[in-house]
């Protein structure tokens, strides 16, 4: 495309821009929903207009972040004044389970050693420490959740590792000597 006729394209579509709405649809136009076919699953309440001539991506991304389009709505009361969730996880991940075990704790580090974890939950860090560093002598779990500490036993179990884990049900506070004893506490 000739730079002249790019230049004209890139300011006709800024002209546009703010001669609209962000919507790009005017009141006097008559808007008829599909029934079948192409863009029949389009509903009035869920459907938000977006000129990809106007917008980009990019451009989109940042009309959702000033909070003059959303990409989702209420399934309850239909309002798309919306806000992302906030995702926590209570237990480590496996690549940060991995980082601990082979990069802050390398192969071998544990060999013949107590490692404590405090607030053991669901029993990833002992397991991935069977995993990753099989020569230590105890792992040790300390968690104050009774259906917890059950978990982490059967699962031991299950697993055939119930001989190097041992589940203490009980408040941390309570232990001085197993965190004493510990060579590495998590
Ligand atoms: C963030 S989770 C730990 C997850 C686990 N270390 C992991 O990375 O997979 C915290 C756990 O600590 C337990 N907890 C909290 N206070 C405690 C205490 N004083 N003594 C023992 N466990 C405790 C909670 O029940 C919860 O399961």
């Amino acid at each position: 495309m000739a730079q002249t006729q790019l230049l004209f394209i890139l300011s006709a579509l800024n002209w546009s821009t703010f001669q609209l709405p962000v919507t790009a649809i005017l009141d006097s136009e008559r808007t008829l929903w599909p029934e079948y076919g192409l863009e029949s699953d389009c509903r009035p309440e869920t459907t938000v207009h977006v000129d990809a001539f106007l917008y980009d991506e990019d451009e989109v991304d940042e009309l959702v972040d000033q909070g003059a389009l959303s990409r989702n709505y209420c399934r309850m009361c239909g309002s798309h004044a919306t806000a992302p969730l906030t995702f926590i996880s209570h237990s480590l991940g496996i690549d940060q389970l991995r980082f601990l075990f082979t990069a802050v704790l390398p192969s071998g580090t544990l060999r013949d050693k107590v490692l404590v974890d405090v607030g053991s939950r669901l029993g990833a860090v002992l397991y991935a420490a069977q995993l990753f560093s099989p020569g230590a002598t105890k792992l040790v779990g300390i968690e104050l959740n009774p259906d917890l500490c059950r978990l982490q036993t059967e699962t031991a179990t299950n697993f055939g590792i119930s001989d190097k884990l041992l589940v203490i049900c009980d408040d941390a506070r309570n232990r001085p000597a197993e965190l004493a004893a510990a060579d590495v506490i998590v």
